[in-house]
């Protein structure tokens, strides 16, 4: 087992020699020479020379080893009561088909196609058929309303989209098709649909002229083979929450994907061909194509595929039914998974009646994981408690207790240190290093290693603008926070207007805009605050055009319809409160962050660039009673 020390300093020092080292964990069709392209700063790219497929490095490599008869899927879904497990073999002659219905329809290489799913097989069969003919997927959480979808489509101009008849949520099913018909009428494109029926859910492919179906097309498909492409080629793009309304369209390439990847599960995560692993996500969020889909197939290992809930489907002993049920050695989900779970159970009654005993490390990630969370998951459980922090750009984790080197004492509050590769740095807000347990903006030097964001799609300018341009030579992460006198990074939070709830990436300044075209609304603010069970929860402030007369509750109902309408329930919009005004600085600026300390009852120091200092008491004296 290496020394953390010993890895971290090679891939910096020896950057070049460490990935290639890694690199050859990957099955190349020309394998590289060079790690990092670094003509064109601060653009970089990784493995310039080589090309592969990432299809091949998540299945043929291993039917072509002889592990075609392993479980490579495991899909189990508390919302259905049905499991399957589907082997390596099947998975690559499902994919080979898909791949096939995809090529059929004209998608080639570098052609979008937009995926729709919710947590079936499916999507990760459509993700990697998409990568064995060198398309670019696209997934949209199941969450997003028809807008939403329509503005990823606008955006990535996709040939095809993939989705099904719908999901299922407790309690409810929520229709697809609908929402799919919706976003194509109101994009531009009219992209092929193809649907994956599911009889839990209402509508089918038949429903509109032209769309096709998923089990028809795929049982007369020829198998697709393999398309070698670029390593530095698209993959995928992923829409994620930037400070506008507008999502990001984060790129990631093929090579340094797969290099990076394969390298985290066994050096991160501490796991190997043949392990079960179980990321209990979503294949919407970045933490889901990784970690559901690509780097657990990528080593061999079995991927669970879980389509419910911590709580709820049927109980708040779910997660721990499919450890025993699949024989689970690590799971990866959200801190608010364990407080769901710990609210409805604290005394672990549910965690008795299983055997965990397959369980080595529970990692968490998406959010910060508070010490009590961190406390109470390690007592009931009995194993190491990981954090680890990361974001849809980098794709895989920036600072982590790496489970694969040597063992690293565990601080709670803190994911640890940088994993190699990251160069992290906290900064003054002149661009200043600070030292030990000094508060700042988290950067990471520049070049970021393999696998992270390859820029925005067809968006240079914002690339650059958005984390490249704000301090010369670092990429700026968003967050802030600091490290301590042994290294270890403490991050404490969003330092834009990013909210993270329940694990899930919003941005306040879309709920505004939507908030804004209410016609009583004259301006408003949204802001993040403190939530017991989701870490943050969306609170929208209003102000009202002069003479309009409404009454509160009728506002409010008005408004989180809206937003649950044009975002989607992923929203999670419940509070609204109708202010005077709004506090501002001379320039026009909101106070947002002395809003939240004022609505979390934290300390707070008037901004000395306060227009009217009146605003601001009026407002702590109307929320804080
Ligand atoms: N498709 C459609 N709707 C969805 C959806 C999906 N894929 N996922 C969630 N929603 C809906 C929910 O049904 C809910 O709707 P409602 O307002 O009608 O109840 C709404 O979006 C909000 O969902 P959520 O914030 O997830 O709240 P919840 O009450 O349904 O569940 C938790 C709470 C804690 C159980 C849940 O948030 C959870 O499991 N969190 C872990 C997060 C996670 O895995 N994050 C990924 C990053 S690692
Ligand atoms: P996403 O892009 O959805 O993965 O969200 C990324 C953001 O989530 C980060 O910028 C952080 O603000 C937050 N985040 C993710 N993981 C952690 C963690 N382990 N600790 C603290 N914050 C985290």
């Amino acid at each position: 087992m290496g020394s953390y020390r010993d890895e971290f300093d090679r891939s910096v020092d020896d950057r070049e020699d460490f990935w290639l080292d890694a690199a050859q964990a990957v099955d190349w069709v020309t394998p590289p020479t060079t790690a990092l392209d670094d003509s064109n700063p601060p653009i970089y790219r990784w493995f310039p020379d080589a090309e592969l497929n990432t299809s091949v490095n998540a299945l043929d490599r291993h039917i072509v080893a002889g592990h075609g008869a392993r479980t490579a899927l495991i899909w189990d879904s508390a919302m259905t009561g049905q499991q399957r497990h589907i082997t390596y073999a099947e998975l690559l002659d499902e994919v080979a088909r898909f791949a096939g219905v995809l090529l059929a329809q004209g998608v080639t290489k570098g052609d979008r196609v937009v995926i729709y799913l919710p947590m079936i097989p499916e999507a990760a069969v459509a993700m990697l058929a998409c990568a064995r003919i060198g398309a670019v997927h696209s997934v949209v959480f199941g969450g997003f309303a028809a807008k939403e979808l329509a503005a990823r489509i606008d955006d990535a101009e996709p040939v095809a989209i993939v989705t099904a008849s719908g999901g299922l949520e407790p309690g409810r099913t929520v229709d697809y098709l609908p929402i799919v018909a919706a976003a194509i009428d109101l994009a531009a494109s009219s992209p092929t649909v193809v649907v994956k029926d599911r009889p839990e859910v209402s509508g089918s492919a038949a429903d509109v002229d032209g769309w096709l179906d998923w089990d028809t097309e795929i049982a007369k498909a020829t198998p697709a083979e393999p398309v070698p492409v670029a390593a530095t080629d698209p993959l995928y793009i992923l829409y994620t929450s930037g400070t506008t309304g507008r999502p990001k369209g984060v790129v990631r390439d093929n090579g340094g994907h797969a290099v990076a990847l394969t390298w985290s599960m066994a050096n991160i995560y501490d796991i190997h061909p043949g392990d079960t692993w179980w990321t209990a996500s979503d294949v919407g969020w970045v933490v889901g194509h990784s970690y559901i889909v690509y780097a657990p197939l990528f080593v061999g290992a079995t991927s669970v595929m879980y389509e419910g809930k911590p709580v709820g489907t049927p109980d708040a002993g779910a997660f721990w039914r499919v450890i025993a049920d699949h024989g689970v050695n690590a799971l990866f989900t959200a801190p608010t998974a364990i407080r769901a779970i710990r609210k409805v159970d604290p005394e672990a009654v549910e965690l008795s009646k299983y055997d965990t005993s397959s369980l080595r490390t529970l990692f968490a990630a998406g959010e910060r994981l508070d010490p009590d969370t961190f406390e109470w998951a390690g007592r009931v459980l009995g194993v190491p408690v990981v954090d680890h922090w990361w974001q849809t750009e980098t794709g895989w984790a920036i600072v982590a207790n790496l489970r694969g080197l040597e063992p690293m004492p565990i601080k709670a509050g803190s994911p640890t240190v940088p994993v190699p590769g990251y160069r992290v740095g906290v900064l003054d807000a002149a661009g200043n290093r600070v030292g030990p347990d000094q508060e700042g903006t988290i950067v990471i030097d520049l070049p970021l290693p393999p696998g992270t964001l390859a820029g925005l799609w067809r968006d240079e300018k914002r690339f650059r603008t958005s984390y490249l341009d704000a301090f010369p030579g670092y990429y700026l992460t968003g967050d802030s926070g600091y490290i301590d006198a042994d290294g270890y990074v403490v991050v404490l939070g969003r330092s834009d207007d990013v909210i993270n709830v329940a694990g899930h990436r919003l941005s306040t300044g879309s709920i505004e805009a939507v908030v804004a075209t209410h016609p009583a609304v004259a301006e408003c603010a949204v802001i993040g605050i403190h939530d017991e069970l989701k870490g943050q929860r969306p609170s929208g402030y209003v102000v009202l055009k002069a003479g309009v007369e409404i009454e509160p509750d009728t506002l409010r109902s008005e408004l989180v319809a809206k937003v649950r309408d044009e975002i989607g329930a992923v929203a999670t919009f419940r509070d609204v409160t109708v202010v005077a005004a709004l506090p501002k600085t001379r320039s026009g600026k909101i106070l947002r962050k002395t809003m939240r300390q004022i609505a979390d009852n934290e300390d707070y120091a008037v901004p000395s660039t306060i227009e009217d200092a009146a605003v601001l008491d009026a407002l702590a004296e109307q929320l804080r009673g």
